[in-house]
């Protein structure tokens, strides 16, 4: 398997923060343009915080599959965890983001599950094919981060090739193909969820997952 390029490991802080801060609590109230004012670090308390209930044994509504009107938090560990992912992050060819999608009206981080981890990436869109491109923002296109083979990480980006890659047993799967699998033994598409873009720039669900998450055996 080629060696994965721009690589960031996937993985959340959620479990280290607490729900029960000032700021925390007082995220109930706040919109998504309030959020993406205060900056990363209040952002990830605001929006992570809640998802500790989650792993209290509590899965709704963290556990939740996203929907439409959903934004994204930066799920990698790092000064950008918990920031509010915009177009402008990223670039094409350039490093991918994991997220998680929150939901708008609660602002609950959907951390609840793995199965809600989403990968950013900006790949050009002039090589998309159509159904793709209309899932797309500009290029940029959010795939699930779970493996459709035996549900493993997707951790590897191989931007000059366009393509994620599993670690566990090398599938790969194509950026502007849908999430096709191009290599490996998984054999089913990488779900998509759609993206649209609101007027400051913030991505944006415009649709839920493109097909169930995970290998078809547990979904
Ligand atoms: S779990 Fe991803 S290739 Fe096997």
């Amino acid at each position: 398997m080629p060696d994965p390029a721009n690589r960031i490991e996937s993985g959340s802080a959620a479990e280290t923060l607490s729900d029960t801060s000032p700021v925390s609590a007082a995220c109930g109230g706040m919109d998504r343009r309030q959020l993406l004012a205060l900056g990363s670090a209040a952002v990830a308390a605001c929006c992570l915080g809640s998802s500790t209930e989650a792993f209290a044994g509590l899965p709704a509504p963290a556990a939740e599959r996203p929907k439409k009107g959903d934004w994204l938090v930066v799920a990698d560990a790092g000064d950008h965890e918990g920031k509010v992912v915009t177009l402008d992050m990223l670039t094409a060819g350039g490093a991918m983001i994991s997220a998680w999608p929150v939901d708008a009206e609660t602002k609950t981080t959907r951390s609840g599950t793995r199965f809600n981890k989403v990968l950013v990436v900006r790949a050009e869109p002039d090589k998309f094919d159509e159904s793709t491109l209309a899932k797309s923002v500009e290029g940029v296109v959010a795939f699930s981060a779970v493996c459709t083979h035996q549900a493993c990480a997707v951790t590897g980006w191989i931007p000059e090739d366009a393509m994620l890659a599993c670690p566990c047993h090398g599938s790969l799967f194509s950026v502007g193909e849908g999430g096709k699998v191009l290599g490996g033994p998984a054999r089913k598409r990488l779900p998509i969820l759609p993206l649209a873009v609101d007027a400051d720039g913030m991505l944006t669900v415009a649709d839920a997952f493109t097909a169930k998450v995970g290998p078809a055996a547990q979904t």
